[in-house]
């Protein structure tokens, strides 16, 4: 039986506020991370849909349940991204319209793609987290503790969780399409599409997020863009795009975390592989002991001590 758990949160982003930059030490990560809600309401979405489609062909009862756990867990994760994306339309109303075509996007996916094909997606998109999460979280002083302990709280909780449950997409996939052939030759147009739904997040920032408010230019995230924009600085016919400075989320952390990260998405792509073996970060030791002792998960960083 799975030992996934389902647990609820309330982060509390109606109480006050939510900046766009809610980590003003690190403009970069702040917007690839806004991405990240955007995406992730849209995806767990898809998910919640795809899981119901798949159901009837999930024979084995151990592999049901997974998906069960699994899905319940990626509701509860849309659920809260929907809270923290609701305080940034409140404060930004244009992005409603950024949420509306990132949904829309995945609700394509849905009605126009095969339920095979879906697996895989969730199962190769969900293979690459832990890598990357991982770096994540091994730097969450730099990336997370400077910032608005709410949003902190909210992607250390969903990312600890996606590295908890790290096999239950490739364990559904291989249940009911059980090709690693297939989820490999799909692999490049997922990740286009990934890639693609990031970018409607990031266009969306730029048109309806003021720059002094923002800071970067959301799109600094993609290296073509970065390379189109030095190219247009070079010629004298052309200009960049005036949206902002276009610093890097990870320029701060060791090159060498990121070519292990980097090494992790390759690895997570190939055929046999095994989420289980990963490296795991010591953030969700330490995450999954403090919630068991009581001890308030959403203000990760100022919560002072065990809740009654
Ligand atoms: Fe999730
Ligand atoms: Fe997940």
């Amino acid at each position: 039986m799975t030992d996934l758990q389902v647990r609820k949160m309330d982060f509390a982003f109606s109480d006050y506020d939510v900046p766009f930059l809610w980590n003003p030490q690190n403009p970069a990560f702040s917007s690839m991370a806004n991405a990240v809600s955007f995406l992730a309401i849209g995806f767990e979405k898809m998910i919640v849909q795809l899981i119901t489609q798949a159901k009837p062909q999930i024979t084995d009862p151990e592999v049901a349940a997974e998906a069960d756990a699994f899905m319940r867990q990626e509701g509860q994760h849309s659920t809260a991204h929907r809270q923290h994306v609701k305080a940034l339309i409140r404060r930004y109303p244009g992005l409603q319209q950024t949420l509306d075509a990132v949904i829309a996007e995945f609700d394509k996916l849905t009605a126009e793609t095969s339920v095979k094909y879906r697996l895989a997606y969730v199962a190769d998109l969900e293979a690459t987290f832990t890598p990357v999460f991982k770096l994540m979280l091994d730097n969450d002083k730099n990336l997370f503790a400077p910032g608005d302990d709410r949003v902190a709280s909210l992607f250390i909780w969903h990312f600890v969780e996606e590295v908890e449950h790290r096999s239950s997409a490739l364990i559904i996939f291989n249940s009911v399409v059980d090709s690693e052939l297939y989820r490999m030759r799909v692999a490049a147009s997922i990740f286009r599409h990934v890639l693609q739904v990031i970018r409607v997040a990031c266009v969306g920032f730029n048109e309806h997020v003021p720059l002094e408010e923002r800071q970067v230019d959301a799109l600094s995230m993609f290296a073509n863009y970065r390379r189109g924009q030095t190219l247009r600085r070079w010629l004298p016919f052309l200009r960049p795009a005036d949206n902002g400075t276009m610093p890097r989320a990870f320029d701060d952390l060791g090159l060498r975390e990121q070519l292990v990260a980097l090494g992790g998405i390759i690895r997570s792509q190939t055929p046999g592989h095994n989420p289980e073996h990963e490296n795991l970060p010591a953030l969700a030791d330490e995450w999954f002991q403090r919630y068991e002792q009581g001890y308030d998960v959403t203000r990760w960083y100022t919560a002072d001590s065990v809740s009654s």
